[in-house]
């Protein structure tokens, strides 16, 4: 069988096919980002109508490459996101799907990142400890099987990616700033500022990152006050980068404790950033899995994979799922057609 995997719910338009039995067979991303960098964020209506320029060349290419000329399903995410980019994904894969008579199944975009682990050879049996990090959420998941699914614990406040980005915004780093910043951070010390791990001492499994934002924000302020940013701005990348970093594995081993994890999953855009990769592997007393870097940031394959799983509960074309707001414990796990 073979799944044809769309995402469009920001700024990437990514396309993939998955086969169940040889794997990833075709890929292809388009990043949007430069056209949104002038406006340090993403701009919805920019971001629709890109993903309308693109997706139907991407999904020609991607089949083109995995030989296929027709799949045997197409799985596109429906939220949560922009809800124009989600409409285009969700339009052209049901037009699509209508046109081939083949099945459709709509994919939650979390459940995908949690899921973009099993695309790789040494794959996460269930159950196991989910840390998803990315630019829209920061949280710990307990994932028992798919579509079983109970979150722990979440951001009160900011995701650490937009803490990422926004200590990028504030060192002049552009946008989306968290792999500048990490790069950055390498020449950097990361003792030179005291900046806060908040939430770390107190119980249960919520994250917060608006005390640290705050933190850096005050501390890069001082330093162009006193004509010293572009000397100093690598320590701040590196210490902030610290913090946060130390911030999420606190809290991560904490709950694995106490849930006896012995499998951890690290998902999201935040999971291609090799300092936590390196120190969650450290620490974690037991086996941690990552996606390759490249399908921890948005793409078609964990979409394709997430509905190659599902496969067996999905449904006909007809109506477009498109949902900005969704939450990753409403799902339920699939059940046979
Ligand atoms: O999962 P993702 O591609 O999109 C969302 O669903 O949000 O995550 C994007 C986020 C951005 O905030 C980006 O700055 C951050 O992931 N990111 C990183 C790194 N690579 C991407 N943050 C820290 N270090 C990285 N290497
Ligand atoms: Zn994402």
């Amino acid at each position: 069988m073979r799944v044809l995997g769309i995402e469009t719910s920001c700024d990437e338009t990514g396309v993939a096919v998955f086969d169940t039995e040889h794997g990833l067979v075709a890929e292809a991303l388009y990043s949007q980002v430069d056209l949104h960098a002038v406006y340090g964020g993403v701009v919805p209506e920019i971001a629709s109508r890109d993903h309308i320029r693109c997706l139907l060349p991407l999904i020609r290419q991607v089949l083109r490459e995995a030989g296929t000329a027709v799949p045997d399903a197409i799985a596109y995410t429906a939220g949560p996101g922009l809800v124009g980019a989600l409409m285009v994904g969700g339009g052209l894969a049901n037009g699509l799907a209508l046109a081939w008579k083949c099945p459709l199944i709509p994919i939650h975009h979390l459940e995908g990142h949690l899921l973009a682990p099993m695309l790789e050879s040494e794959s996460p049996a269930f159950p196991f400890l989910a840390l998803l990090v990315s630019g829209g959420h920061t949280m710990l998941v307990s994932v028992r099987a798919l579509g079983e699914y109970q979150i722990l614990g979440s951001t009160l406040d900011d995701a650490v990616g937009e803490a990422f980005d926004k200590t990028a915004k504030l060192l002049g780093l552009g946008y989306p700033g968290g792999p500048a910043l990490a790069r950055l951070a390498q020449d950097g010390d990361e003792n030179a500022y005291a900046l806060p791990r908040p939430m770390v001492n107190r119980p249960g499994a919520d994250f917060s990152f608006s005390g640290l934002k705050t933190a850096v924000m005050l501390v890069a302020r001082k330093a162009r006050e006193n004509n010293e940013l572009e000397h100093v701005k690598a320590d701040i990348a590196a210490s902030f980068q610290r913090a946060a970093v130390d911030t999420l594995i606190a809290k991560t081993l904490k709950v694995a404790k106490a849930e006896r994890a012995e499998r951890l999953v690290v998902a999201g855009g935040v999971g291609a950033n090799k300092l936590l990769r390196k120190d969650l592997t450290a620490k974690f007393e037991g086996r941690v899995y990552y996606p390759r870097p490249a399908l921890c940031t948005d793409n078609g394959a964990m979409i394709a994979i997430a509905g190659a799983l599902r496969l067996a509960s999905a449904g006909e074309a007809g109506a477009i799922q498109a949902r900005a707001r969704w939450s990753l414990d409403a799902l339920e796990a699939p059940v046979a057609a």
